[in-house]
């Protein structure tokens, strides 16, 4: 089972009379207990989680991570700056771009933040820069997993260097005089059975091994949440796992209080998230029932990327719960794929019905965009006290029309 939002109907229609149509609503409990639960996952002192910010980079909810103790990787300079702005320190930033420009990995360092290269071809061009000496390479341990082809990043994928290479790793280390602090990884995003995460750990650790300078080793993220009713991770089998690899690996390993760090992004934030918004015409075509909406895929992209599954619900006044009835739940966009579902057995709504997507707080509002010239949507949390406050505004249309020079 998720954790989800309660809302009433009531209130529902409230945050969009309030705020606006569509409109990303996220939960601060339920953002808190998922926190809490990834750092639970191991009693190692020197087990920290980093948020993978690029699954909801608000900078709101990136406060409240911070507050439960939370570190935080950073994919490019624009996600630096908004964990900067959240109150993050330098060495809380864990920098894990891909095929970025020297001036990029500079920006990092010059910060203080530790850069991670994903390639030997980076490796070599950081080592010929005058930047910091210290630094961490991406391992592709050669074991993937995930919701599908497009978000499997270990084995054959553009990330990481592959094992047989970690030779050369050491070589073009020593050739610069580099020192190898770290080891990071990310096999891809969104298992709910942990066999090839903890596989690939093993891989991980065992690399490390040849590295006795290391000051952290970084597993990566990708534990899933269900989004369609499927038996949940089972975050204490996980965690006396993965407590068990840490305690044989950190108990031979020559330095003492090496860091062993995951990299959750999904699994913190999607839960917490639900995303409303208005339907505004219902239709038969060719034999099929249309529900339109204001959630085209410039507000959600997953489905239509991914073919991703996200619970739908209908918040209906007077309260709905009529028959069932096969529908497709579409957006505004002019294309015929902008489709958020497909067939779903739900209650038909009417036009002025408020629509919730489940599970839209990761990978939702972060890959929204302008497409058809619309605005991207405001963001709103409710508080431990149920209190609701703005923390995006939509954009505007000003922003949208920014003259071409300033
Ligand atoms: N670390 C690295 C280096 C990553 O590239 C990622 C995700 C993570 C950590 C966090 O993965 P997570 O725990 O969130 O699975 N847009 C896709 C997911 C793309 C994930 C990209 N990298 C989706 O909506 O399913």
């Amino acid at each position: 089972m998720t954790d989800r939002i309660h809302l009433s109907t009531e209130q529902a229609r409230g945050l969009i009379e309030k705020y606006g149509s569509p409109l990303y609503v996220y939960d601060e409990g339920i953002l808190r207990r998922r926190c809490r639960e990834v750092r639970a996952l191991s009693a190692y002192p020197c087990f920290r989680v980093n948020y993978s910010a690029k699954a909801n980079t608000n900078i709101e909810l990136l406060k409240i991570i911070r507050t439960e103790g939370l570190q935080v990787d950073a994919m490019s300079p624009g996600e630096i700056l908004a964990e900067e702005a959240a109150g993050f320190a330098p060495e809380e930033i864990f920098f894990v771009p891909n095929n970025v420009s020297l001036e990029e990995m500079r920006f990092a360092a010059d910060r203080g933040i530790m850069v991670s290269v994903d390639s030997l071809s980076q490796l070599e061009q950081y080592g010929g820069s005058g930047l910091p000496r210290r630094i961490a390479f991406r391992l592709n341990p050669g074991i993937g997993a995930g919701h599908g082809a497009k978000v499997i990043t270990g084995g054959k994928s553009k990330f990481g260097i592959e094992r047989n290479q970690v030779g050369r790793v050491r070589e073009i280390a020593a050739r610069f005089g580099l020192r190898i602090v770290g080891i990071n990884q990310h096999i891809g995003s969104l298992f709910l059975k942990d066999e090839d995460y903890l596989a690939a750990a093993e891989v991980l650790f065992e690399t490390a091994r040849k590295f006795p300078e290391l000051e952290f080793v970084d597993l990566g993220g990708g534990l899933g949440v269900p989004y369609r009713n499927e038996p949940r991770l089972d975050m204490e089998a996980l965690g006396a796992r993965l407590s068990g690899l840490i305690t044989d690996f950190t108990g031979a390993y020559p330095r003492e209080n090496i860091g062993v760090v995951v990299e959750p992004g999904r699994y913190i934030t999607a839960e917490c998230g639900v995303l409303l918004g208005t339907v505004h015409s219902v239709k038969e075509n060719y034999g099929e029932t249309y529900v339109g909406t204001d959630i085209g895929f410039n507000v959600l992209m997953r489905p239509v990327l991914y073919d991703s599954w996200h619970d739908i619900r209908f918040f209906s006044s007077p309260e709905g719960g009529g028959d069932l009835r096969k529908i497709t739940v579409t957006g505004n966009i002019c294309e015929s794929g902008d489709i958020l579902a497909r067939d779903r057995e739900l209650p038909l709504p009417r036009p002025g019905d408020i629509i919730g997507v489940e599970n839209a707080g990761a990978y939702g509002y972060s890959m929204t965009s302008n497409y058809n010239s619309r605005l991207r949507p405001a963001e709103v949390l409710i508080d431990r006290a149920g209190g609701d406050r703005l923390i995006r505004r939509r954009d505007t249309y000003a922003e949208l029309l920014r003259p071409p020079a300033p």
